[in-house]
């Protein structure tokens, strides 16, 4: 039976890399071919936010990468990166069904041989927001996004809008320091009760996933008082508050209208901008957002 381009494809092995200096010879061996790469950097505990973020890769790219590593330098001395959700094995499994062709994934050893003393900072756009609350994420975040590029060399890497600073972050230092690699952004995915999906979601008992929702209804609610006409940011401030505080489980980490470029609180909503909360959810934090500019709304 004649197989097909495509069918070949669909039934390329997926291959795994523990090792950069593996991980480079595949994806140069891919180049030589002058075949494009598609990035998607992950943490791993993958869920259908990644798996539209692999889907929208391995449409626009002739190959498929995924990396699968928990940064220790994006969390602070009393964050979860300890008890961060690990299943390699569900992960992998995951990938390979997904269609991905190289799945990368290395020890903290092989990211960081020895103390790393060269980091990538972003200064201002990294202050605020989640910035202002996790002191040293976006450094530790924009060092290993600047190491697993220069492993890859993606044309294109996908990140979530999800992570709305993340990915603001990373667009501009890709600009800034001339990576050959365009910063894909992906729509927030979204349980059908509206709760965002991340991998933190699989620390909430039943009873504390439910009172998340108080978060996703609450922007929900802000975004229809846009709608209608609010552009006083203290207002939709208050209404975000209001009804989070009316969740007894839920405590705010904080509550932000901020411009759509320079991520700096604004009082009046004139141009785009983000609209973007973190909550405790008894001890677990989470983020979510929508962007607003006038006529059309992200949710
Ligand atoms: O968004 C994430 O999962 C991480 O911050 C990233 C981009 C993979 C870097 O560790």
């Amino acid at each position: 039976m004649a197989v097909t381009v495509k069918n070949a494809q669909r039934v390329r092995k997926m291959i795994v890399a523990e090792r950069i200096k593996e991980t480079r010879e595949i994806i140069g061996s891919w180049r030589k071919q002058g075949l494009s790469v598609g990035f998607v950097p992950t943490m791993g505990y993958l869920h259908e936010g990644h798996r539209a973020l692999i889907n929208r890769a391995r449409q626009e790219n002739d190959r498929v990468v995924v990396s699968l590593f928990v940064n220790p330098t994006q969390f602070g001395p009393n964050e979860d990166y300890e008890k961060y959700p690990r299943d390699f094995e569900r992960d992998r499994e995951i990938c390979e069904k997904a269609g991905v062709d190289l799945l990368f994934a290395p020890s903290v050893a092989e990211m960081y041989p020895s103390r790393n003393l060269a980091f990538v900072d972003i200064a201002e756009l990294g202050e605020g927001l989640c910035g202002a609350k996790r002191p040293g994420h976006f450094r530790g975040v924009c060092t290993v996004v600047t190491k697993l590029f220069n492993i890859v060399l993606p044309d294109r890497a996908y990140f979530g809008e999800k992570d709305a600073q993340q990915l603001a972050i990373i667009r501009r230092m890709t600009e800034d320091l001339n990576f050959n690699t365009r910063i894909v952004a992906c729509p927030t995915v979204r349980d059908a009760d509206g709760l965002a999906l991340s991998s933190r979601n699989a620390y909430l008992s039943e009873v504390e996933r439910k009172a998340a929702l108080v978060i996703p209804q609450s922007l929900q609610a802000a975004r229809q008082a846009m709608d209608g006409g609010e552009r006083d940011a203290a207002r939709i401030i208050g209404m975000i508050r209001e009804m989070i505080a009316k969740e007894p489980l839920a405590a705010i980490d904080y509550i932000e209208v901020v411009d759509g470029e320079t991520l700096k609180p604004v009082s009046r909503v004139e141009g785009p901008v983000l609209v973007a909360v973190a909550v405790f959810v008894s001890k677990t934090r989470l983020i979510d957002n929508f962007w607003y500019k006038e006529g059309s709304t992200c949710f």
